[in-house]
């Protein structure tokens, strides 16, 4: 029997603590290499020609003015590109290459949205290649496109009654629409969200290099090495182990570079072209057309409630714009249906077609904008029955997943809430809205919960300690600059009980063991431990190995009764007796010892022996509990009614999360979720010319983000979890739930201050202006 795997909570261990990053040295001297920063012999440049027009038909594209330009190799069109194997544009294709991508340009002559791309120029340089992309001449049949759902001319459509139901958009609990009836408080309430667009720092690029006829190395930016790879195997025809995918770097992803979009497949078929590596790099402008964005949609919210607040049914409906291949759509009603405990719930969804690009996940996906219809119909809700916004919340408190039925593994809301309160002060607050001014501006506080699914996931790493006492960890997840290169050294090293200096974590390629994406806020946990777990695994093989080597004190002993702290094996009831891993391994003569295991969502120990008796067919096999984060975010806000403005004055976020691997990259990355929060509530948006349907407004000039002057010095604290159940290392994830709820904080902030209800989100000064009061 082998012994039990233990968390390990070593005094002085590296897990917790504000360690600086790993890689920052790299980072700061321009070592760190990127994914378009690959110098390869032979590189050519790849730029994409891209239709003016959202729909329509190519009649002729004029490619000789093009090719004769200095430095060009080929331009590539849908007449002469190289065949697939496969392409997402057939259903079989789609399935096997995966969302979102289902349609591949460069395959016919029809044009389905704006900057579709209709050619691609290699040349020798970036800026050749630039200069004759411009000379590619198109000529278009134009035909009507369809801008967004709103409009007239858009049909609504239930997509699971077309497709597979997989979006499990549809809920009924109870009768919610006979409790709404009945109730004595009843809500009903709009809320509008514009296309938003990921915007990370580093655009999308791909690298591809055929180093042979049937192999093939791509260089990508991307938060999955793996999800690439099987995506660009399906299309080319090759077994997946001839595709190598590398991502060593990556400057933000947001959810944009969690699948596979056409620039990459179209750089892969362009390299096989003309015979040489293709470097193709995404404009700015590209990037609001090229790998997806957050939809634009509308979001009804009805609560029925007692007159003491207590909430008796919800009722959620959603519309949203699609492309015309794909039927993909937020899974906003998931968070309001696990907030509270409302004994009636329903929930459904529709969408439109429209000459669009496909929408796809974005950091929060579902319960970003679900968190805004909730948590201000909450706030409606607070004063409507004239109780504070945190008592209002309180008295609908879940004890459990009202959605599943099932046992919270762990949740820490009720100390968030707490914790917040007294962080930001929110005992000052004076309960009535419009009431509250500093000089000539109106001050108001909100707050919001925050939640977010431990979603299912797993992947493997292998850890290899050699004699002399080093290590080289390995997992091909991806950092998409949030810390993983960091969190999972530290996890390594107190694995193995080393110095830190002395483990290498290596990441972001396809021949390292397969780790999941790094999306879904599912890599910290599923990484961590898989780490944690080969490391025992190496623990277990030493342990093996002393208790039938004469010469080693742990000769004959059982390997359960032997344990081991910081590389010393040693007798659990007998500590003296023992000795250090080199020691063992030096004798033995072995240079190395190797462990490898699988890290998953579910197995944390409590429930791993559950897991056995379960029944196998159930998708989750864990299953007796529902594992989620939960938070709390507080907004203070500064209202200037002469010029519309907002200015946000003071935040605070708690959140309870599991096992934080790291307080300052923890930290970092809560405020960086906030902040991108404060950006979807306050100035970004991507606005969509209703009668071209182009955007007007495809630049970071055009598309506000948050600077440093948007932004007050922010606290972050996390609540204390220990959660036995989600996965060995008891680690949640903190990639998306700092996002969650920091719109309605905001718009909750503003109407405290304001007596104003803003609902159509971003809340730009015009609204603030315009807006009636209490409307
Ligand atoms: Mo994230 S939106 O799951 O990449």
């Amino acid at each position: 029997m082998e012994s039990e795997p233990q968390f390990f909570d070593q005094p002085g261990g590296y897990v917790g603590k504000p360690l600086v990053r790993v890689e920052g040295r790299e980072k700061v001297t321009g070592k760190a290499k990127y994914s378009a920063e690959f110098p390869l012999p032979g590189l050519t440049y790849g730029v994409l020609a891209t239709s003016p027009i959202a729909k329509g038909k190519i009649q002729s594209i004029e490619t000789a003015a093009a090719a004769r330009e200095p430095g060009v190799i080929a331009v590539l069109t849908h007449q002469n590109l190289p065949k697939l194997a496969k392409t997402p544009n057939d259903p079989q294709g789609k399935k096997d290459i995966g969302a979102p991508m289902g349609f591949l340009p460069l395959t016919g002559d029809e044009i389905f949205y704006a900057a579709q791309p209709v050619a691609l120029v290699v040349a020798d340089t970036l800026e050749h290649a630039t200069h004759a992309a411009r000379l590619v001449k198109v000529t278009y049949q134009k035909g009507d496109p369809i801008a967004n759902f709103k409009q007239p001319k858009a049909e609504l459509f239930d997509p699971e009654k077309v497709q597979d139901g997989k979006q499990k958009g549809h809920t009924k609990r109870g009768d919610a629409q006979a409790a709404f009836a009945s109730a004595p408080i009843q809500l009903t309430a709009t809320y509008n969200h514009p296309v938003y667009n990921h915007n990370p720092m580093e655009p999308g690029s791909t690298t591809a290099h055929w180093e042979a006829p049937d192999r093939l190395t791509i260089y990508e930016s991307t938060q999955g090495v793996t999800r690439t790879q099987s995506a660009v195997a399906a299309m080319t025809g090759l077994p997946r182990e001839q595709v190598r995918v590398i991502t060593k770097y990556l400057g933000g992803g947001f959810g944009c570079k969690g699948a596979t979009w056409p620039h990459t497949v179209l750089t892969v078929q362009a390299a096989k072209a003309v015979g040489r590596p293709v470097k193709l790099m995404l404009t700015r402008e590209q990037m609001f057309t090229s790998m997806g964005h957050r939809e634009d949609q509308e979001q009804i919210m009805k609560m029925g409630a007692t007159a003491d607040g207590k909430i008796t049914s919800l009722v959620h409906t959603k519309k949203s714009t699609t492309s015309p291949w794909d039927n993909y759509a937020e899974p906003n009603s998931k968070i309001v249906d696990l907030l509270y405990a409302s004994p009636t719930f329903e929930s459904s969804y529709e969408l439109a077609r429209a000459n669009v690009m496909t929408s796809t996940f974005m950091r929060a996906p579902g319960e970003a904008p679900g968190s805004f219809a909730i948590e201000c119909s909450m706030d409606d809700l607070a004063y409507r029955v004239g109780v504070d916004p945190i008592e209002i919340r309180l008295r609908n408190y879940a004890d459990h997943d009202y959605g599943t039925g099932q046992q919270w593994s762990s949740k820490s809301l009720k100390q968030c809430y707490a914790r917040g309160a007294e962080l930001f002060g929110w005992s000052k607050r004076n309960p009535k809205a419009g009431a509250t001014r500093d000089g000539r501006y109106l001050v108001g506080m909100g707050m919001a919960s925050a939640s977010y699914p431990v979603h299912n996931s797993s992947g493997t790493a292998r850890a290899r300690l050699y004699a002399d006492g080093h290590a080289v960890v390995q997992a091909g997840a991806t950092d998409l600059g949030t810390g993983t290169y960091t969190v999972m050294t530290q996890v390594a090293a107190d694995s193995l009980g080393l110095p830190i200096e002395k483990v290498r974590f290596e990441l972001g390629d396809t021949q390292l063991p397969t780790a999941p994406n790094s999306g879904g806020s599912v890599a910290a946990g599923t990484v961590s431990s898989s780490i944690f777990l080969a490391c025992q695994d190496v623990w277990q093989k030493l342990i093996k190995a002393a208790v039938i080597d004469k010469k080693s004190p742990l000769y004959r002993a059982k390997p359960e009764d032997v344990a081991v702290e910081k590389g010393r094996l040693f007798l659990k009831k007998d500590p003296k007796k023992g000795e250090a891993f080199g020691d063992l391994m030096k004798r033995g003569e072995m240079t190395d010892v190797e462990g490898m295991a699988q890290g998953k969502y579910g197995s944390g120990y409590e429930d791993a022996s559950a897991a056995k008796n379960a029944d196998p067919t159930q998708k989750d096999q864990a299953g007796q509990h529902s594992m989620h984060s939960f938070g709390a975010h507080f907004c203070e806000v500064r209202v200037d009614m002469d010029l519309g403005t907002i200015r946000v004055s003071k935040w605070v976020s708690v959140i309870g999360a599991g096992r934080i691997l790291n307080a300052q990259t923890a930290r970092s990355q809560i405020i960086g979720g906030a902040i991108f929060g404060i950006g979807s509530a306050l100035m970004e948006e991507t606005i969509r010319d209703e009668h071209f349907s182009r955007y007007t407004n495809a630049d970071l000039a055009g598309y506000h983000v948050p600077v440093n002057a948007d932004i007050p010095d922010m606290t972050v604290e996390f609540v204390e979890e220990h959660d036995p159940y989600i996965n060995a290392m008891g680690v949640k994830g903190i990639g998306e739930i700092a996002m969650v709820g920091v719109a309605a904080a905001v718009a909750n902030a503003v109407y405290h201050a304001t007596g104003k209800r803003l609902r159509d989100l971003p809340l730009t000064p015009d609204k603030v202006l315009m807006a009636g009061l209490n409307s």
